[in-house]
């Protein structure tokens, strides 16, 4: 029969585990949770009095508030909360491989394996295991494997797949009214009574007809394939934004024209500087290993292309901005708004906002960040790791952090949107127009300005995907 789950922990407190715990907790007051993580810095920070929480969602303080310290908890004491537990969500980080086998390409499943071999040496009492984290297939008979060979005898451990689909900056609308939840179980009856307790806890708030039950393999290649897809929509837009942009087409006009056609959908068919994020691009690598594993070099070749178009959007744009800056931008200032990988969050991990800042140092530029959410300490990370064999106080001589929009176009040359932050649109351009040197140029990546406002103003507007 189903284990009537009491008690739930979540192993990782970020961006994935913290939202998608608390929710849990908030939806099902019944159920304790303990979110566990071994950084002490964010679990503070989830604790901390005045909700000043590690990450930034909108409506996630709202949920923590509610149900911190009710029935949701922070806790670095991984052991007491794994012997608690009666159902125990994997959700450490998969990055991809530096070195060694798949460098560049394989996920990294270091996290994932300490994480169940610290099961395995504390459980004292059976578990459902469920891996959250995005991870190659197959991983979850290697958890099982781990678990079975290393815990205590007469233990069981039953081993779920259940990819989360969230999305950063709408993490709480998706994990509320998700489009669908996905669990992937063995076919057999332990495995099929397993996946009902996980069933039964998200049917507290999901509408059962919403809550697909796989089996465990095509559940891990689901999540692949759904990122695949969808950082495959963009590539394939921002490949027509380049043709756009040499002819008189208008790439907003055609995603509507193509996406009305009710086969494709008009969702997530915006041109932009490129796709950003922590997994687009890591999951893509990771079915194009897949496919270099099974020898299927054509399909390899299919989905890596994808990101290769990624890349050439990224480096297409920083182009036109050199390009049009009459082919030198060497000492000129360039204003940059927008550090995050989107708008709503402050999340910069894979920002093509990086990318862009890198070439224009690169061409010897003075560049001027702003973003509302991005911490200042997070920019000078990121552009170190940007560019390893530059110190970090040269960097610093040829970047300034920006408080506000205003104040990072001052005297610059140009304005590149590199993140479509609502605000944005509504700065003060006339006065962003009066503090800059001219001719003063606009650089839209967002396709979020009025164009006509702005050369009504003075401004010089270049859009991406558009040629005029
Ligand atoms: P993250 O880096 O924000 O969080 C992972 C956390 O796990 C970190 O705080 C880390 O300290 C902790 N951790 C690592 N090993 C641990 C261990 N052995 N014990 C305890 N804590 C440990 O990562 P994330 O963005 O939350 O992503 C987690 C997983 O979810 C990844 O596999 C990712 O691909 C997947 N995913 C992410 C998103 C997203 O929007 N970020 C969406 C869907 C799926
Ligand atoms: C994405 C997926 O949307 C989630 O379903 C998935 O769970 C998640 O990856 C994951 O596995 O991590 P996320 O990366 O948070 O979510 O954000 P998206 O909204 O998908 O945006 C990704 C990037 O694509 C951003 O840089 C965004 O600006 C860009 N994008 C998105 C476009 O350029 N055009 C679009 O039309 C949509």
């Amino acid at each position: 029969a189903p284990v009537n789950v009491k008690k739930i922990c979540c192993i990782g407190a970020g961006y994935v585990g913290g939202p998608t715990c608390a929710v849990i907790a908030l939806k099902c007051p019944h159920i304790q949770v303990t979110i566990v993580d071994l950084n002490q810095a964010r679990i503070d920070a989830w604790n901390s009095p005045d909700y000043a929480l590690p990450i930034y969602e909108p409506g996630l303080v709202d949920v923590v508030r509610v149900a911190r310290g009710r029935n949701l908890f922070f806790s670095t004491s991984i052991d007491v909360a794994v012997q608690e537990a009666d159902l125990i969500f994997v959700s450490v980080n998969t990055p991809t491989k530096k070195s060694g086998v798949g460098a560049g390409f394989a996920a990294d499943l270091n996290y994932v394996e300490s994480a169940t071999r610290h099961i395995a040496a504390v459980a004292t009492s059976s578990k459902i295991v469920v891996e959250k984290s995005t991870v190659p297939m197959r991983t979850a008979e290697s958890m099982r494997t781990i678990l079975e060979a290393n815990s205590k005898p007469g233990l069981r451990f039953d081993i779920l797949s259940n990819p989360e689909f969230l999305a950063e900056g709408t993490a709480i609308d998706d994990l509320f009214a998700p489009d669908r939840v996905l669990i992937g179980s063995l076919q057999t009856p332990e495995g099929k009574s397993a996946c009902q307790s996980l069933t039964n806890v998200y049917a507290n708030w999901v509408p059962v007809d919403r809550i697909l039950t796989v089996g465990v393999w095509s559940s891990e290649l689901s999540k692949l394939a759904a990122n695949a897809m969808l950082a495959q929509r963009i590539s394939s837009i921002n490949a027509l934004s380049a043709i756009c942009e040499a002819t008189g087409a208008n790439i907003e006009e055609v995603a509507h024209a193509v996406g009305r056609d009710t086969r494709v959908g008009p969702k997530f068919l915006r041109a932009s500087v490129g796709f950003g994020g922590s997994c687009f691009q890591k999951d893509i690598l990771n079915l194009v290993y897949l496919s270099e594993s099974l020898h299927l070099p054509e399909v390899a070749a299919y989905w890596r292309q994808v990101v290769t178009l990624n890349e050439y959007q990224k480096r297409r744009f920083s182009k036109r901005v050199v390009d049009t800056l009459f082919n030198t931008i060497t000492n000129k200032n360039i204003a940059v708004l927008g550090f995050a990988f989107k708008a709503d969050t402050g999340d910069t991990r894979e920002s093509p906002a990086i990318t862009l800042i890198r070439d224009f140092l690169s061409e010897r530029a003075h560049v001027t960040v702003y973003d509302p959410q991005v911490e200042v300490s997070q920019i000078w990370f990121d552009l170190s790791e940007a560019l390893p064999d530059v110190p970090l106080e040269q960097i610093k001589k040829q970047v300034t952090i920006a408080n506000t929009a205003l104040s990072a176009a001052q005297n610059s040359e140009a304005v590149v949107v590199a993140t479509e932050w609502k605000e944005f649109r509504d700065i003060d351009w006339r006065a962003v127009y009066d503090t800059m040197k001219k001719p003063a140029f606009v650089f839209d990546g967002r396709m979020i300005l009025d164009r006509d406002a702005l050369r009504e103003i003075g401004f010089e507007v270049m859009t991406i995907g558009r040629g005029d």
